[in-house]
């Protein structure tokens, strides 16, 4: 029985067909929002084809959907392979689906094949791992590894209702979170497949990306009060506008972002509230939440210094009040170069390949506060993501499967020593 992975590209077409299905129809693009009625039926989906293929299935504390598949040395701690079905708002058919559709299709195949990993695998759908209405990210993950705080699960969405009470809302425990919490040596190895979201594979024509270290996130909320009033008979020199007060934050963010560091830095600003929100009423209230991201923290808190002058400085200048308050934070992580090396022979039997780092977070930032992470990318057309264009052809999800399965079995072994 040769060890190879097969190109069942029809198998994994049909797939992701029919779980980008299964969506919120009134929202925009695929969105399945986590905790949605379209989140659940996406998992009643999942859970069929895991069981389908043998997995023994639960869900945990977390509410992360779990699958199974026995090793022969119970032993040694499982290898996990994951990624996640919720979307952003508007999102695309891939971000995250293949790389849960991966691991079924990994499992499907080595049952054909027959082949018995030392190993147990645990293939994992994790909860909401885009930024979620609660103000974090990759919740589930974060509450696999203990890293979901009591405060994290008071965090209320706008209809008020806690995270806690969202989490059994897809059947978590969040009682048993400290309990079940994983500890380094639990999980032997962590593996994910995930399309890039950016344009280098394509652009530097690359089938396959090893990814050599994921960005860390800070995400801050400010909150401007200035004074609303009729925008008529106010003359400009006498009004508080809380709209150009938070304009020159924008733009600030924007500067500072654009400086030179060691790694490379991001800043944006995707979601503004304006109050009143009337044509002619000088805005009284802004609230924005900015987002950073880079591989160095280093420069993540340059930046929020860079932010908290700007923001004394506009709060005279405007006599405007303003405050900023971290919503969340994750840390960058680096992939040890032991798993780039493995991922990376895996990957050039399958294509040509590129490390690159992850300037997207992912539910490795979490897992790797537990286990070696290694993850792979397979290229983005026209380096879309989070939009409904996001397109990867399906012989090249076929490839990173490929690619995945192999080094499953090549970590399976090495690590079995
Ligand atoms: C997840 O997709 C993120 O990087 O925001
Ligand atoms: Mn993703
Ligand atoms: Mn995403």
């Amino acid at each position: 029985m040769t060890k190879t992975f097969e190109k069942n590209e029809k198998r994994i077409e049909q797939d992701i067909i029919a779980l980008s299905a299964i969506i919120d129809s009134v929202a925009p693009g695929y969105t399945r929002r986590p905790f949605t009625k379209w989140h659940l039926e996406s998992r009643e989906w999942l859970i069929r084809e895991m069981k389908n293929c043998g997995l023994d299935v639960r869900i945990d504390a977390a509410s992360n959907l779990i699958g199974k598949r026995q090793g022969v040395n119970p032993e040694l701690p499982p290898i996990m392979i994951g990624s996640h079905t919720d979307s952003v708002v508007g999102g695309g058919r891939f971000d995250g689906i293949i790389g849960v559709l991966a691991g079924i299709e990994i499992v499907r195949q080595l049952n054909e094949k027959k082949i018995e990993l030392a190993h147990s695998l645990l293939i994992v759908d994790f909860t909401a791992e885009e930024a979620s209405e609660f103000g974090i990210s990759t919740i589930g993950s974060r509450g696999m590894v203990g890293n979901l705080t009591e405060a994290d699960l008071g965090r209320t969405n706008a209809e008020g209702l806690p995270l806690r009470n969202a989490l059994k809302v897809a059947g978590g425990r969040p009682d048993d979170l400290e309990t079940e919490a994983l500890k380094v040596g639990d999980i032997s190895l962590y593996l994910e497949l995930h399309i890039e979201q950016g344009p280098v594979l394509e652009q530097t024509q690359h089938e396959l990306g090893v990814v050599t270290g994921i960005v860390g996130i800070q995400r801050h909320k400010v909150v401007v009060e200035g004074q609303a009033n009729h925008a008529g008979t106010t003359p400009m020199h006498m009004r508080f506008d809380a709209l150009p007060a938070a304009s020159e934050l924008v733009l600030a963010l924007e500067e500072v972002a654009n400086k030179t560091y060691t790694e490379q830095v991001v800043g944006t600003v995707g979601r503004m509230f304006v109050e009143p929100n009337g044509a002619n009423v000088i805005p009284g209230r802004v609230v924005f939440d900015f987002e950073i991201r880079s591989l160095d923290p280093h420069a993540l808190d340059q930046m929020v210094e860079y932010m908290k002058n700007k923001i004394a400085h506009v709060e005279t200048s405007r006599k405007v009040s303003i405050t900023m308050n971290q919503l969340s934070h994750s840390d960058a992580i680096i992939v040890s170069e032991d798993v780039v090396q493995g991922v990376e022979k895996s990957c050039q039997r399958f294509g040509t390949t590129l490390r690159l780092p992850s300037g997207a977070g992912h539910d490795g930032n979490q897992l790797a506060k537990v286990a070696p992470v290694g993850m792979i990318f397979v290229p983005s057309k026209n380096g879309k993501s989070h939009c409904p264009e996001e397109w990867t052809d399906y012989a090249e999800v076929v490839k990173g499967i490929q690619a995945l399965g192999t080094a499953l079995l090549s970590f399976d072994k090495a690590l079995s020593v």
